[in-house]
C-alpha cells in the first residue's frame, strides 16, 4: 500500500520538492560546524523543500513546525524530526560502552524502549542510534558510544537496541526509528584521532566492521548513517561499494541512508570532490538518501540532473525511501504528537530501570582480600577524589535530561545506603582527603575522567587519570587504611601507575542518572557485579592497539616465555593487555566446564550452511553468595585461507546462580559462526574444512577446549 502512495506522490512532485525531501536542516543545538539553521527551516517547510529537521524536540515546538509543512506546503508531506538519543532522553542510562560491559543485550533493549517512549512523546520520530563502530583504539573518544572491540558482542547489542527503539510497529506512539551508524569502519580511525583515515582490507571490513550493521539491518533498522571517514581512499559518504553494493543490494536494505553532519560538503575537504555540486552528485549517486546540514544537493540538484551527474531514477529512489520511512512511522495519518501526553521527565519506573541496568554494567577489576563488598556496619566512610560528589556521571551524548536531572552522586548514593554512618567528602584537596582517610573506617576514591574527555572529537593521547589523581590514590594507599577505587570514565584508562597499590577497583564508566545509587548497590553487595570489560585495557598507550581477536603472527610472544627473543612484543611493557576482553570478577567464584558437543556433532562430517551443532557448558557457583557469571564461547580456526584470529567470540550468556547452584548453558553454533569473509569484493563467505578449536571460560583467556572437525 505504501508503494502505491509513494508512486502517486512521486508523480505529483516537482524536482525541487523531491530534492527538498532529501534535505535535513538543524535547529539550534550544534553537533558540528554550520548548524543553527532555524531561520531557513520555516520557509523551507512551507515551500515543501524540506524533508527533516534535527535537534528540535518538544511536543508543542515540533507540532508548530509540522503544521506549517502539513497545512501550508503544496503537497502536505510531513516532516521527520530526528535527534541524537544515544543512551536516554530524560532518563540517562549508562553509556553504550558500559551497557556492552553487562554482556546482557536486554540492557540495551530496555534503554532503547524507555528512551523511545520519552522521545516520541516529545515529538521526535527518529534517533541517530545505535552506534555500532567496532574499535580497537581507546584513544578514540567515541569508544564511549561504542560496544568496544568485538563484532559479535556489538552485533548483539546493536540488534537489541534497534528492537528496543523500534518495537514491532513504528506507528506506535512509544517507538522511534533507529539509525545504524556510522557506516562504516569509523572505529578504525588511524591513531584513534576522530574522523581520521581508515584503510581496510575487504576481509577485515566484512569480518570486523560490518557484522553489527548486518545484524541491525536484519533487526529492521529503519535508517543508516554514513561515516565521516574515508574507507580505503574513498569517503564513506560517497562509497558505492558500501552504500549500494553491500548495504542496499547484498543486504536488501530499503530504508534511508542519511549523511552525517555536513558530511556531503566535507567531500571537498577530503579531497574527493572539486565543489559542492560534485560532492552532492558523488554522494547521492553512490547511494546516500538524505543530506544533513549542508545543502549541496538542494543547491545543485537541478543542474546535476540536467548534466546527468544525478539520474532521475536515483533521485526517485532516494525520495521513495524517505517517504517510505514517513509512511512506516504513520506520519501521514498522525503528523502531530499529543501535547498533553508528553513525558516531561524520568518516572519512578524509568529511574528504577536505569538503576538496575547501571548495576549490571559495573565491572569488578580487582578485589584483594575480599575488600568488597563493604560492610553496612561501617560507622565512617570518606568519599574522596574529583568525582566524589560530582553529577558529571551522565557521560557523552546524553540527552536533554542530563542538564535538567542531575545524576545521583556517589556521595549521595553511599549516604542513602548508610544512613547512620558519618560519610564525609573531600573532592579537591589531597591533604584533606588523606586526613579524612586516616580517620575513617574506609575510603572510597572516586577517580576518573570527566564527560568532556570522551565522545566526538574527544580523543586523548594519554589515557592515565587526569590531573593529580594518581598521586591522590598513592597518597591514600600510603595511609595504610582500607580503601577502594571507583573508576569513572568513557573508555578503558591506563591504570598501571597505581593499581598495584589499590586493593579493590570497580570500573564504573559513566552510569547515568542513577549512577550513585547503582554504585552503592555494588559497593555494599546489594548487587554482585557480573559485568565484563567489552574492550581490552591497555597497559600503556604505546601498546595500543591491543585486542583479543588478533592474528597470531609467525612469531607470537607466548605467555610462558615472556622474554623470548624475536617475538612480536614490546621490550618495555608486559605481554598482552592489563585486563583482557571479557574479564571481570565477582564477589563469588564460578567454575566453567569444557565445551561439550552434542553427540551427532562430534567429528561432524559436514557442517553446511544452515546446519548447527550444540555446545553445552556447565557453570557452577562455587562460592558463598549468589552472583552472575558470563559464560563465553570462543572459536579458533587453526588453518584458513584467510588467517583467522586466535579467538573469536561466538556465544555468551549471563547467568545468575545462587551459592552452590549450577546450570548448563547451551549455545548453537552454525556454519555462519565458524566461517569467514575473504578479500573478494563481491563478498565471498567460506566455511573451510579443517579443525576448529572451541574454548569456554569467563574471559577471552578461556582455556577449556574441544576440537570440532569440519570435513568437506
Ligand atoms: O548523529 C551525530 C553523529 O553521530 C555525529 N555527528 C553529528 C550527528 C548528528 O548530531
Amino acid at each position: 500500500a505504501h508503494d502505491r502512495r509513494i508512486a502517486e506522490l512521486l508523480a505529483r512532485m516537482t524536482d525541487a520538492e523531491k530534492l527538498g525531501q532529501l534535505q535535513q536542516l538543524a535547529w539550534t543545538g550544534d553537533t558540528g560546524p554550520g548548524g543553527g539553521q532555524n531561520h531557513l527551516i520555516e520557509t523551507a517547510a512551507r515551500e515543501g523543500a524540506l524533508g527533516s529537521v534535527l535537534n528540535l524536540h518538544g511536543a508543542a515546538h515540533t507540532n508548530t513546525l509540522q503544521r506549517i509543512a502539513v497545512e501550508e506546503s503544496r503537497l502536505g508531506i510531513p516532516l521527520l524530526f530526528g535527534f541524537d538519543v544515544i543512551h536516554g532522553f530524560w532518563t540517562t542510562f549508562p553509556i553504550p560502552l558500559a551497557q556492552a560491559a553487562s554482556f546482557d543485550p536486554a540492557v540495551a533493549e530496555r534503554d532503547g524502549e524507555v528512551a523511545a517512549g520519552e522521545t516520541r512523546s516529545n515529538g521526535v520520530h527518529w534517533t541517530f542510534a545505535p552506534m555500532m563502530d567496532v574499535t580497537r583504539d581507546p584513544r578514540w573518544g567515541r569508544i564511549a558510544e561504542s560496544c568496544g572491540e568485538d563484532p559479535y558482542l556489538t552485533a548483539a547489542f546493536a540488534a537489541a537496541k534497534v528492537r528496543g527503539h523500534q518495537g514491532e510497529d513504528l506507528r506506535d506512539s512509544r517507538r522511534i526509528a533507529a539509525c545504524a551508524k556510522h557506516f562504516a569502519a569509523y572505529g578504525g580511525a588511524e591513531g584513534g584521532r576522530d574522523y581520521n583515515t581508515v584503510d581496510v582490507s575487504e576481509q577485515r571490513l566484512r569480518n570486523l566492521y560490518l557484522p553489527p550493521f548486518k545484524a541491525a539491518v536484519e533487526a529492521g533498522a529503519a535508517t543508516v548513517m554514513a561515516a565521516f571517514n574515508t574507507v580505503s581512499g574513498v569517503p564513506a559518504h560517497a562509497h558505492p561499494h558500501l552504500l549500494s553494493d553491500i548495504l542496499k543490494e547484498e543486504w536488501g536494505f530499503d530504508g534511508v541512508v542519511v549523511s552525517d553532519w555536513n558530511g556531503v560538503h566535507e567531500l571537498i575537504t577530503h579531497g574527493f570532490a572539486e565543489d559542492a555540486g560534485a560532492a552532492a552528485g558523488l554522494a547521492f549517486e553512490a547511494g546516500l538518501d538524505m543530506e544533513m546540514v549542508s545543502t549541496d544537493l538542494a543547491d545543485h540538484g537541478r543542474e546535476l540532473l540536467r548534466a546527468g551527474a544525478l539520474s532521475a531514477g536515483r533521485l526517485d529512489d532516494a525520495v521513495a525511501r524517505v517517504l517510505r520511512l514517513k509512511f512506516r512511522l504513520g506520519l501521514f495519518e498522525r503528523p502531530y504528537v499529543d501535547e498533553g501526553a508528553a513525558l516531561t521527565g524520568p518516572t519512578a519506573e524509568s529511574r528504577a530501570a536505569a538503576r538496575e541496568t547501571a548495576g549490571r554494567c559495573v565491572v569488578l577489576l580487582k578485589n584483594e582480600g575480599d575488600t568488597l563488598p563493604l560492610s553496612r556496619a561501617l560507622s565512617s566512610v570518606a568519599v574522596v577524589g574529583p568525582f566524589a560528589d560530582s553529577t558529571d556521571l551522565h557521560g557523552t551524548w546524553s540527552g536533554p535530561g542530563a542538564s535538567r536531572f542531575p545524576a545521583v552522586t556517589v556521595l549521595d548514593g553511599i549516604r542513602a545506603a548508610l544512613p547512620d554512618a558519618a560519610v564525609v567528602r573531600h573532592a579537591e584537596d589531597h591533604d584533606a582527603a588523606v586526613a579524612a582517610a586516616l580517620s575513617a573506617d574506609l575510603t572510597v576514591v572516586v577517580a576518573g575522567e570527566p564527560t568532556e574527555l570522551s565522545g566526538e572529537a574527544a580523543s586523548r593521547s594519554d589515557l592515565s587519570l587526569p590531573a593529580g589523581q594518581e598521586e591522590l590514590i598513592r597518597a591514600i594507599a600510603a595511609t595504610g587504611r582500607p580503601f577502594v577505587v571507583v573508576l569513572v570514565g568513557g573508555r578503558p584508562l591506563t591504570v598501571d601507575g597505581w593499581i598495584d597499590r589499590a586493593p579493590a577497583v570497580l570500573a564504573a564508566w559513566h552510569l547515568g542518572i542513577e549512577a550513585g545509587h547503582a554504585l552503592a548497590d555494588v559497593l555494599f553487595g546489594e548487587v554482585n557485579p557480573g559485568a565484563k570489560v567489552p574492550v581490552s585495557f591497555p597497559r600503556s598507550v604505546g601498546q595500543i592497539p591491543v585486542y583479543y581477536n588478533h592474528e597470531n603472527t609467525g612469531r607470537p610472544s607466548e605467555p610462558d616465555e615472556p622474554g623470548a627473543p624475536f617475538t612480536s612484543s614490546y621490550l618495555d611493557v608486559g605481554r598482552g593487555p592489563r585486563f583482557p576482553f571479557g574479564f571481570g570478577l565477582s564477589y563469588t567464584d564460578f567454575e566453567i566446564g569444557e565445551p561439550e558437543l552434542s553427540r551427532d556433532a562430534v567429528g561432524v562430517a559436514e557442517l553446511s550452511r544452515g546446519a548447527e551443532v550444540e555446545v553445552a557448558v556447565a557453570v557452577r557457583n562455587t562460592g558463598q553468595r549468589a552472583g552472575d557469571e558470563v559464560v563465553q564461547l570462543y572459536v579458533r580456526d587453526r588453518a584458513a585461507s584467510v588467517v583467522q584470529p586466535v579467538r573469536r567470540l561466538r556465544g555468551f550468556r549471563r547467568v545468575t546462580l545462587g551459592a552452590g547452584q549450577s546450570e548448563v548453558v547451551r549455545f548453537r553454533l552454525g556454519a555462519e559462526d565458524l566461517g569467514f569473509w575473504t578479500n573478494d569484493p563481491a563478498g565471498r563467505f567460506l566455511v573451510e574444512p579443517g579443525r576448529i578449536d572451541l574454548y569456554t571460560g569467563n574471559s577471552s583467556r578461556a582455556t577449556a577446549r574441544r576440537t570440532l572437525t569440519l570435513t568437506p
